[in-house]
């Protein structure tokens, strides 16, 4: 080719790279030529296959500075295009100020919304910090976030596309790298965002079961505006915009974001990391750390929707424990209720309490569902009528659609918007915004009630984003339903003449699923958007956003006063800060392989969002799983902190014991889960009192690594254990990428041995644990194995050393009674312990110190040390233990001079609470008790020095 051509050919593909393309015409339908040029927007076909808009917004949108002072920057609006869904404001104001090394940047107008949460605002240290540039340039004022350290640009909006005004609010951004996480909740099928092609986003909570079988945008139960980036040198940034409205983002080639919002103001917090779980930290200092589950609820789950009755429920319990199953958690879905109302028990599941009975006397534990609906027929809405509590309710009476509302005396002459789930009859849902209060005491008292009658232990909040049947279907899918009267639906004013349920701009949330002419509604499978909370002063269609959060805070509430115990609440519909309150699980998959890879990455970036105590319904929930699925779903799960396998009406059962494959491999995988949840509940626990992710990003441990950026389906628990489950159909062996580090297999293929980082093909047959690494450098806290965590707890500890390249390894257990609410960690009771190891030719020390002590909490004894990579011959006569010599049963401990791995297991070898600093030491064979003795004390007033 000579050079014309190439000449011509660049300059065809900088033209078709001309971006950034803001979308004009996002509706579904009727994006023409003539459509577009008549919202004053540029027509221009894409087919570079980036999926650009066609239909764009010209250059110059955006806003100039008018004046300055101090932190404050007035803009007003440009000459350039203004938008087409409502009149741009003229003045909006930009204010900056910082929260230690936080910066945030709110772009907006005075006395607009802000959505009511309550974030503790606080800020942890960083080493680096954020500054505020600005800048005047191409007609329009932008600004940017820069790193101090690296002077670089993490967000830069001299791309343009500023647009403020009342219900359609967009920013944009170029991004440092395209290694971008977060932003939810969707159905991510890779864990970094691909910037390749423009993508919008949906953000809007709605009862909508993921779709993992091909990509897809739509938005699911919670709502997440955060995302982290990795820097091109390995620093990482966070950024949270809080605001509740309905949103979208558009990632895109740049690489860039847009972000679009019909409410509220831009009110962004950037967080300095520079490492990524320095991000989560901060993140979490921010808008509140994680509750600390029970121990039990660490436990493994089995639960179904569609049991006949309690008899079932029993049976499947029965035959998982039969099995040999660790098995901590039974749970009942809307099935043990009366009619599916909260608060009641059906008549198949009379001696349920007695069960419960049972199942504690097993040290077992019972969660329930409750959903927030209630129906406005019985007792518990008398009572909440009685007590004054609020319900959403319509804005006026002309709006109530009185044929239901005089249906029940009880709601007839009130506002409250009645619609329908899965009761009989119309249902209303609670304020949980209600400032007098009665709402929450309330709700809290119906659960203390119910406890006293069904003694639950864990509270599984469902259908709260909230969900609502048939809204504005004159055939809702209910009335083709055996187990649902054809109750009206409800509709909302969509006549065209309502702000709220019509706004001009209806985000992908709408548009993903058509628009009105195809029953595509903001108020979609929920309530209308007119409706009002906290008499009047909150509108849903700001507050729809956080009704699964606001459900969450008094539900913890109620649990905390029902069975005076921390317990663990998980909630369908989540946003920023619900980790504090509530757990999560990935809502209603498919039996499919596609499912159980999605459901790895989710896992990922619930964590990231602050939500460790996460999970996915194990073995699929829709449709009919196979032994092959269920199987390797139950060995993923048994790594994820919430561990269910739940299951939907209709389906056939698929408890691990159908199955003796799927029996053999579960009991199998949890006996290892059971045997590291000291390691796995310190995680949590560190997570609660310090803030932190649970489950990690392999690149959160290793960003400077770039084969780590993209690693979707492995992941660590915390820093030192790498799980690579198997995902894949027929697959008996795993593609694991090891980053460089010393690493040692924890699985049955070659257990105890280092195995070489870079990239391996490691056997996974069904009968073996997935492939678990442990990294060197660590002292993990076990315990052996019971088949419930109540047996377990009761067990010897052990501690499995992995040591680094220079021998040494450290590791810290917190334990504290495991069911005690903890009101803030400085008064909290716990033990915790850190651990160093190290050694030399001649032997080794172990330093176990007592850092936090308490009174009250019993500890079993350590009997087990498991070590890998030993160099030699221990001599199992010369152990000391402060000095005093300790006799090690030979028959019991082990040296294996081919794996290098020693076993030293002695009944009640080490009481933790024997002294506040204590010394295992001994010497290797071969080398006379104390000929080191000064090398190794030396070490030992080194031993709290220890580092990599
Ligand atoms: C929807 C939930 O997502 C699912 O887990 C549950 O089984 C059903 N509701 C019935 O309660």
């Amino acid at each position: 080719m000579g050079k014309l051509p190439i000449l011509l050919l660049s300059i065809a593909l900088v033209l078709t790279e001309a971006g950034p393309r803001f979308d004009c015409y996002p509706e579904p339908n009727g994006a023409t030529q003539q459509a577009c040029e008549a919202r004053g927007c540029v027509w221009s076909q894409d087919n570079s296959g980036k999926n650009a808009p066609w239909c764009y917004f010209k250059d110059g949108v955006g806003y100039n500075l008018d004046s300055q002072s101090g932190s404050t920057y007035n803009l007003r609006k440009n000459n350039g295009p203004g938008n087409p869904w409502g009149g741009d404001f003229t003045e909006i104001k930009l204010t900056t100020k910082t929260i230690g090394n936080v910066l945030n940047v709110k772009v907006g107008v005075d006395g607009r919304y802000e959505p009511p949460v309550d974030f503790p605002r606080s800020s942890i240290p960083s080493s680096d910090s954020l500054t505020l540039e600005t800048s005047s340039g191409n007609d329009f004022f932008s600004f940017g976030v820069v790193r101090q350290s690296s002077n670089r640009k993490l967000f830069d909006t001299s791309i343009g596309g500023l647009i403020f005004s009342d219900k359609f609010i967009q920013i944009a951004t170029y991004l440092p790298s395209e290694n971008m996480y977060g932003w939810g909740e969707n159905t991510h099928q890779s864990l970094r965002h691909d910037f390749t092609k423009y993508l919008t986003w949906a953000m809007l909570a709605r009862d909508q079961p993921p779709n993992s079988g091909s990509l897809d945008t739509m938005n699911l139960y919670g709502v997440h505006p955060y995302y982290i980036v990795v820097e091109p040198d390995g620093k990482a940034h966070g950024v949270l915009i809080v605001n509740s409205n309905a949103q979208e983002v558009t990632t895109a080639p740049g690489p860039s974001l847009i972000y679009r919002t019909i409410g509220g103001n831009l009110d962004m917090y950037f967080f300095p990391g520079p490492s990524p779980e320095e991000v989560t930290r901060q993140y979490l200092a921010f808008v509140g750390k994680p509750f600390l589950p029970a121990y039990w609820a660490l436990g493994y789950q089995l639960s179904r929707y569609g049991y006949k009755g309690l008899a079932e429920m029993k049976t499947r319990i029965q035959a998982v424990r039969d099995a040999g199953i660790p098995i901590d958690i039974g749970v009942a879905d809307i099935d043990y209720m009366q009619r599916y109302k909260d608060f009641t028990t059906g008549d198949d599941w009379s001696g349920f309490s007695d069960y419960m009975k049972d199942m504690h006397s097993w040290g077992m534990k019972l969660i329930l569902i409750f959903d927030p609906a209630i129906e406005a027929t019985y007792p518990s809405f008398q009572r909440a009528i009685s007590a004054n509590a609020k319900f959403i309710e319509w804005e006026n009476k002309d709006q109530v659609q009185q044929d239901i509302q005089n249906l029940y005396p009880m709601a007839k002459d009130t506002k409250i918007m009645l619609g329908v789930v899965w009761p009989d009859n119309h249902v209303a849902f609670p304020d949980f915004l209600d400032s007098t209060n009665n709402t929450q005491n309330w709700w809290i008292q119906e659960f203390v009630n119910y406890q006293s009658q069904v003694p639950f232990d864990g509270i599984w909040i469902d259908m709260n984003e909230p969900s609502n049947f048939g809204t504005n279907q004159n055939h809702p899918w209910y009335f083709d339903s055996d187990d649902h009267p054809n109750d009206a639906p409800l509709f909302c004013p969509t006549n065209g003449s309502s702000a709220w349920e019509m706004p001009p701009y209806k985000t992908h949330a709408v548009w993903r699923f058509g628009d009105a002419s195809s029953s595509a509604f903001l108020a979609s499978n929920t309530l209308c958007m007119v409706g009002l909370q906290d008499a009047g002063n909150q509108r849903f269609y700001n507050v729809k956003n956080i009704y699964g959060l606001t459900e969450s805070v008094h539900t913890q509430k109620a649990l905390f006063k029902s069975t005076g115990k921390r317990g663990a609440v998980v909630s369908r519909s989540t946003f920023p800060s619900s980790g504090r309150y509530a757990g999560h699980w990935l809502g209603d998959n498919t039996a499919r392989w596609e499912d159980l890879r999605t459901s790895v990455i989710g896992a990922q970036e619930f964590n990231l969002f602050g939500i460790p105590y996460v999970g996915s319904d194990v073995c699929g929930f829709i449709g009919t799983t196979n032994e092959e699925l269920c199987l390797r779903w139950q060995q993923m799960g048994a790594f994820h902190s919430f561990f269910r396998n739940h299951n939907t009406i209709g389906a056939p059962a698929q408890d691990p014991a159908i199955w003796p494959s799927v029996a053999a491999a579960t009991k199998q995988a949890n006996l290892f889960r059971y045997q590291y949840l000291p390691y796995l509940f310190s995680l949590h626990f560190l997570a609660s009192m310090n803030g932190g992710t649970v489950i990690r990003p392999v690149f959160f441990e290793f960003p400077t690594d770039e084969e780590t950026f993209d690693l979707g389906y492995e992941f660590l628990w915390g820093s030192q254990i790498l799980v690579a489950p198997v995902v894949y159909q027929g697959a008996t062996s795993v593609d694991v990428y090891l980053p460089t580090d010393r690493w040692y297999s924890l699985f049955d293929w070659q257990y105890g041995s280092i195995v070489p980082p870079g990239y391996a093909t490691v056997s996974a047959p069904t009968t073996s644990r997935i492939p678990v690494f442990v990294r060197g450098m660590s002292i993990i806290p076990r315990q052996t194995p019971s088949t419930t965590t109540t047996a377990t707890r009761l067990n010897p500890f052990e501690l499995l050393i992995a040591p680094c390249e220079m021998g040494r390894g450290k590791g810290s257990l917190y334990w504290d009674d495991g069911e005690t609410i903890v009101n803030d960690f400085d008064s909290h009771d716990y033990h915790q312990f850190d651990f160093k190891y190290n050694t030399t030719d001649s032997g080794a020390t172990l330093a176990i110190t007592h850092s936090r002590k308490s009174s009250k909490i019993s500890l079993p004894t350590l009997d087990i040390i498991e070590i890998f990579n030993y160099p030699k011959p221990p001599n199992f006569r010369s152990f000391t233990i402060n000095g005093q010599p300790v006799n090690i049963n030979v028959q019991k401990s082990t040296y294996s001079g081919i794996t290098k791995t020693l076993y030293i297991s002695t009944p009640g070898l080490i009481d933790l609470t024997y002294a506040d600093s204590i010394a295992l030491r001994w010497n290797n064979a071969g080398s006379a008790p104390g000929a080191d003795g000064a090398k190794l004390k030396a070490l030992e007033s080194n031993r709290y020095d220890f580092e990599a």
